[in-house]
């Protein structure tokens, strides 16, 4: 009795709100509390709306409880134009432009995580500011093949690289309360087909290569949502994939947050029920994904599933585990408490995306020393080519963006240079005129009718009198180059732009080729150019960071992220895999028959096939010197670790950063195994003359490979060597030691 009382008196006494305050609003209760609550408190009905969209881009929250909806937004790289509540198209308001920044390859060649998190951050904040709870990226596909469209999203040809790029974007964008979505899960590795070619991957491929990325992403990242990938892999579509998405990610992985199927990419509704697909974004109910009237609930988690559940044809274990997967995202976002409230297109955000940008690009080659660029020695500079001045923010697929800015690499060189030389432009070759995407338009004329003889007679002309003439190609993010559902169809670059190349080296020594692109292309002319730079599609500050770089106002320190090779058949996806370039519908396989053998794994191995440029590879302004590397020990213990050492100078005259990499060779293994692979990497800046130590750790989980039949990492005893180098080729040293 007196306990009764006594709680009664309590009740009493409590202030109203805090005695009515259910558990879910009481944001000093433990997550899965608040979630359990919520899920007691919810109808059949409210629990199916969780689960799929109710718009292009959004799913219902519970208005009845005051759980917000959940509004997801493209893209990795800046923030998406708003769309029509049904529609691809923007919707045309005048306050969603954004900060575009550099696409992900660029990212991934600082190889600065310290890059990733301040991007994260940034374009987190901008997610934010525009009420969203959700980004749909980053993206970590390897780059398997140099036709893929969707590379420039990506992180590159190595697992670890884009493992530990990947994690602190993730952990930039979720402290602002929104969830990063990480993409395609998995084996999206090319474009066409996309939805409906299943891959055919061996389990050491799949565990080495292809979900490394996507694990760390969970695991390290703590990513609060993935985004299933439109192939299919064992005869499952990704969205709603068993061994992916109940056996990989939840189970092995101890994955918590939300699987959202890719826009259209949901197929079947007993398999979406079953196999680990939370949310459903963008089916078309006639089986198309472009529809403009798809009706919500003839959503495969909408109607069908309930019917199913009330005929009792299926239970709702799978329901609930869904739904608090999805109050899980809310309580983590929206109903997060002390959850920053973001900011848009500010000087910081500006910043960031130039810095990460310079950070990013790559010198390739720098002969006699061609670059930077000094003013006081230039009196004029040509700027040749369609890429100097096309707009690259618009196009390219969903990661397509409405800026408010973006300096072109014509107008970042005019502002950087100012009166202190003549700088004229001539187009040089005509590629895409056309810029517009989903009802975002340049609003550039790019029309240009002349012939490629007239266009090339005009740069040799402008060329002659010139004391640098700056070729500014590549790629662009039309159909066909890089853009999202189509790949290219061979290495070389378009529109004429080998010739244009190839006439200018014959009219000066001083010509800088300037490739802007998110994949490696073919370059007959390598020999001819001087100097050749990898820029890639930097966004907003395109123009700034590049003239930053040429001018040498910032010392270049990018290094590639993937293999240049020097012609297609170098590729071992299109030697020895599979690739399928001819547009079809059926269901098909394509064999990964290179297994691990990806990128760097299979340039080593090759005697004859060198590469373009290797992967790793990257020049500086200034030289660096290497000492020998040392180990703490001769010997590792299975359980034990070992620390690799080396000094790292600066032998030049100005300052600048390296980044030294470290790779392990396992010199007998009882499965094959790839010559070395990057188990490590530090960016150092150092000030002319000075020298630092690096020190790198490892442990067993460096040494080991996944063996598909124990179904197991293993590290088998025997030698190892750690290889110290500035790029896959550029060996600095060496040092062995033995696994016990
Ligand atoms: C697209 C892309 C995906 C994007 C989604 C929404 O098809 O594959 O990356 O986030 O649909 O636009």
């Amino acid at each position: 009795m007196k306990k009764v009382l006594f709680t009664l008196a309590l009740a009493v006494a409590l202030p109203l709100s805090a005695q009515q305050k259910p558990v879910y609003l009481d944001t000093a209760k433990p997550l899965e509390e608040r979630v359990e609550d919520v899920l007691g408190r919810l109808t059949l009905k409210e629990k199916i709306a969780l689960i799929h969209a109710q718009s292009k881009f959004s799913s219902a929250g519970v208005p009845r409880l005051g759980i917000p909806e959940t509004w997801t937004t493209d893209g990795p790289h800046g923030i998406r134009p708003e769309v029509l509540w049904d529609e691809w198209n923007q919707a045309g308001w005048t306050n969603d432009s954004c900060v575009a920044y550099p696409a992900l390859t660029c990212l991934a060649a600082t190889w600065n995580p310290e890059m990733s998190m301040l991007y994260g951050k940034s374009i987190g904040e901008e997610a934010r500011y525009r009420n969203k709870n959700m980004l749909l990226g980053p993206g970590v596909n390897i780059y398997r093949t140099p036709l893929n469209g969707r590379n420039f999203e990506y992180m590159g040809e190595d697992p670890y690289l884009a493992a530990h790029m990947v994690v602190p974007y993730i952990q930039g964008v979720q402290q602002n309360g929104v969830a990063a979505c990480v993409k395609h899960f998995a084996l999206n590795n090319q474009e066409i087909n996309r939805h409906s070619l299943n891959v055919v991957v061996d389990d050491r491929a799949l565990y080495e290569i292809y979900l490394p990325a996507f694990k760390a992403a969970v695991q390290q990242g703590k990513a609060w949502a993935i985004m299933g990938a439109y192939n299919l892999y064992k005869g499952q579509h990704c969205c709603h994939n068993e061994y992916l998405l109940n056996n990989i990610l939840k189970s092995e992985w101890g994955f918590d947050g939300v699987v959202v199927s890719d826009w259209g990419g949901t197929h079947d509704t007993d398999e979406a029920i079953a196999n680990g697909l939370d949310m459903e974004f963008g089916t078309g109910t006639d089986g198309l994904a472009k529809g403009t009237n798809n009706a919500y609930d003839n959503y495969h988690l909408a109607m069908p599933y309930l019917e199913r559940i009330q005929k009792g044809k299926v239970g709702t274990k799978e329901l609930d585990d869904k739904v608090r997967r999805v109050l899980r995202l809310a309580f983590r976002t929206t109903m997060s408490e002390g959850r920053p409230y973001g900011s848009m297109l500010s000087p910081e955000h500006y910043a960031a995306a130039r810095r990460i940008g310079e950070e990013g690009i790559v010198l390739l080659k720098n002969a006699n020393g061609l670059l930077p660029i000094d003013l006081n020695k230039t009196k004029k500079i040509a700027v040749v080519g369609e890429n100097a001045v096309k707009m690259m923010t618009v196009g390219g697929g969903s990661s397509s963006l409405k800026v408010q800015r973006e300096i072109s690499p014509l107008d970042g060189i005019r502002q950087r240079v100012g009166d202190k030389a003549e700088v004229v432009y001539v187009r040089g070759y005509v590629g895409d005129a056309s810029g517009e995407y989903n009802g975002v338009v340049t609003g550039q004329n790019l029309e240009d009718n002349r012939s490629p003889e007239e266009l090339i007679a005009e740069a040799v002309e402008a060329a002659a009198d010139a004391d640098y003439v700056i070729f500014i190609g590549g790629l662009n993010k039309s159909a066909g180059q890089d853009s999202e559902d189509s790949d290219r169809k061979g290495l070389e670059l378009s529109y004429g732009q080998d010739n244009v190349i190839s006439a200018l080296a014959k009219a000066t020594k001083n010509l800088v080729v300037v490739n802007i692109s998110g994949n490696a292309i073919a370059m007959p002319w390598v020999n001819e150019v001087p100097a050749i730079v990898q820029d890639w599609y930097i966004g907003s500050e395109a123009g700034d960071a590049l003239a930053s770089i040429l001018m040498g106002d910032v010392n270049p320190s990018g290094k590639l992220p993937f293999t240049f090779p020097v012609k297609l058949e170098d590729v071992p996806a299109h030697s020895l895999g599979e690739y399928v370039g001819e547009r079809n519908r059926q269901v098909q396989d394509v064999k990964y028959n290179e297994s691990i053998f990806v990128g760097y794994r299979w340039t080593d191995k090759q005697k004859k096939v060198k590469p373009l440029f290797p992967f790793g590879h990257g020049l500086s302004y200034t030289t660096f010197a290497y000492g020998k590397p040392t180990a703490d020990s001769k010997t590792m213990s299975a359980d034990g670790a070992l620390t690799v050492k080396v000094t790292v100078k600066n032998t030049g005259t100005r300052a600048g950063q390296e980044v030294v990499q470290l790779y392990i060779s396992d010199k007998k293994s009882s499965l094959p195994r790839p010559v070395k692979e990057l188990k490590g990497f530090r960016k150092v800046k150092l000030a002319p003359g000075e020298e630092k130590e690096i020190a790198f750790t490892i442990d067993k989980e460096a040494l080991s490979f996944f063996d598909d039949v124990q179904y197991a990492w293993i590290a088998e005893p025997g030698k190892f060597e750690a290889i110290i180098a500035a790029s896959a080729t550029d060996i600095k040293g060496v040092v062995s030691f033995e696994l016990n």
